[in-house]
């Protein structure tokens, strides 16, 4: 049986603010029609791979 499609699919994304990379080679998928969450301590860099996803900053190495 195959599973629904993924609608979100990050491989080995890198991405951060001037010279520093905050976060390094997330991988992960994200279904349609599920609720994916990400959790991690305050300035584990959550919000920043949100804004690599939403494509307000650019992924420096990876594929989105
Ligand atoms: N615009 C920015 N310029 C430089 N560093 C930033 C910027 N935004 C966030 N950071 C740094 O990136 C790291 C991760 O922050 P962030 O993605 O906001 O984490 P979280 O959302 O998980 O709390 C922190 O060290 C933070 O200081
Ligand atoms: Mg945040």
């Amino acid at each position: 049986m195959t599973g629904p499609a993924n609608s979100l699919e990050v491989r080995d994304v890198s991405a951060g603010y001037g010279g520093s990379d905050i976060i390094t080679s997330v991988t992960l998928a994200a279904a349609q029609g599920r609720i994916t969450t990400i959790a991690g301590p305050n300035g584990a860099g959550k919000s920043t791979l949100m804004k690599t996803l939403a494509g307000l900053l650019r992924p420096r190495l990876g594929q989105i």
